[in-house]
């Protein structure tokens, strides 16, 4: 469940309307919900009380240092991907025993720097990195604890960009070969075991592919048992999915209800990675009604958010509800709705009936809290947008819009080219 509600009319997040929000911090902004963060990683992770476990929050969801701070308040670790994120991370507090480092392509730099911060472990992706962490281990004269992230063949049923598990992946380790890997690491001084890491993809709405890859990873412990190679930390990643349109996932607790009996007799920490689920209907993007555009086989809303700001449906056609901010009785027509981008793939939907709008209107668009402004970028020179965070009747600038300043900061003109 979400704060997001029509109050009298018009939208609020919490008791706070967006309207407001709007005037105070101009248009297109990304705004979240403290108390729907809260009770969705109350969700998760009240589902898995009954096993040891970490909650470690996927930071490339939503990156924000408040975001973070807010999980790790409450209890919640990170799964981060990139020295950046380990900055966050730290910088957010999130207890170094709770970090979890996985990515296919971490370079020797952030594996030292993730080493010196002493984080929980390493999900190791390819055996060629299992000895460059090996290798920057033993020159800090320490061991990195780590877990192979194996890849259990499994079809999550999701959009082909985002699932990962499957043999053609280019993530982990395949799950065939996970033994000789384990061997090898075993062998090696800088590196100690302690666990097995596997995440087969995002967005998933049905439970079956879960249990069926932690079913094929416990067949991979008990044979690194029978070898001597004891694990002690089980992550599943993460995977969730969340409702944009009509999709019914389930919920945590039903997912835990299926795993965890697996887990039964086992002397394990699990660890689990969320990220959509916490964040995505957490937060929407508001943006405003520039223009209207009647075409002979199209009419447009052109508004000021574009792919820059949010580009799921422009890269996975992902659908993403919008809805006036202000309830009206307009009649309804088919448009899209798109930014001011230059690209024919700006858009934030296609075909999509929605009361005729006019400029000036502010449209939500719901379910953005997760890789949305964590995918922005500032193609056609445009200033990332503020990100605000309402708790209450109170609301809160945890980013403050760029000015054009900052995006010419680190750039230089060479002096060969000053004086042309
Ligand atoms: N753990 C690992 C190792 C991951 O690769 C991911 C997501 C997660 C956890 C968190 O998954 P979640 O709970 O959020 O599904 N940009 C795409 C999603 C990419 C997901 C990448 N990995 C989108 O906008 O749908």
């Amino acid at each position: 469940m979400h704060e997001f509600r029509d109050i009298d009319g018009k939208l609020h997040c919490e008791k706070v309307s967006v309207a407001k929000i709007a005037k105070a911090v101009g248009t297109p902004f990304y705004l979240y919900s403290h108390h729907t963060l809260a009770s969705h990683f109350a969700a998760v992770d009240g589902a898995f009380a009954a096993v040891p476990h970490i909650t470690a929050y996927a930071v490339k969801a939503n990156s924000n240092l408040a975001i973070l701070r807010l999980f790790a308040g409450l209890g919640g670790g990170a799964d981060i991907v990139s020295g950046g994120e380990l900055f966050r991370a730290l910088k957010a507090g999130v207890p170094r025993s709770k970090i979890v480092f996985a990515g296919v392509g971490k370079n020797r730099e952030e594996i030292a720097e993730a080493l010196r911060a002493k984080i929980l472990l390493f999900n190791v992706e390819s055996a060629q990195e299992l000895r460059v962490i090996d290798d920057v281990a033993r020159k800090q004269k320490t061991r990195a604890r780590i877990s192979l992230r194996v890849n259990p063949h499994i079809d999550p049923k999701t959009h082909p960009y985002i699932s990962t598990g499957l043999k053609k992946s280019k993530f982990g380790i395949d799950i065939d070969t996970a033994l000789e890997h384990y061997k090898l690491a075993a062998t090696l001084k800088g590196i100690e075991v302690v666990g097995v890491h596997h995440h087969i993809g995002s967005q998933l709405t049905d439970v079956q592919p879960f249990v069926e890859a932690m079913a094929r990873v416990l067949e991979l412990v008990d044979r690194l048992n029978d070898h001597g190679i004891a694990i002690r930390y089980l992550d599943m990643g993460g995977g969730l999915g969340i409702p944009y349109q009509n999709e019914e996932p389930p919920s945590p607790r039903e997912m835990a209800d299926a795993v965890l009996p697996l887990l039964r007799g086992r002397n394990v920490t699990l660890i689990l990675e969320p990220g959509r689920v916490l964040v995505g209907n957490a937060g929407i993007l508001v943006t405003k009604v520039l223009y209207t555009k009647e075409g002979e086989a199209k009419n447009f809303v052109v508004v000021d958010a574009g792919m820059s700001d949010l580009i799921r449906p422009s890269l996975y056609e992902a659908y993403h509800e919008i809805r006036p901010v202000a309830r009206t009785s307009r009649p309804p027509r088919v448009v899209d709705v798109v930014g001011p981008i230059c690209e024919s793939g700006d858009f934030l939907a296609q075909n999509r009936e929605l009361p005729s709008c006019e400029p000036g209107d502010l449209l939500a668009v719901m379910s953005a809290g997760a890789y949305g402004f964590a995918m922005a970028s500032r193609y056609n020179s445009r200033p990332f947008i503020p990100e605000v965070l309402v708790k209450g009747n109170r609301f809160f600038v945890i980013r403050a819009r760029e000015t054009y300043r900052d995006l010419v900061r680190g750039e230089a003109i060479p002096p060969f080219l000053k004086n042309a």
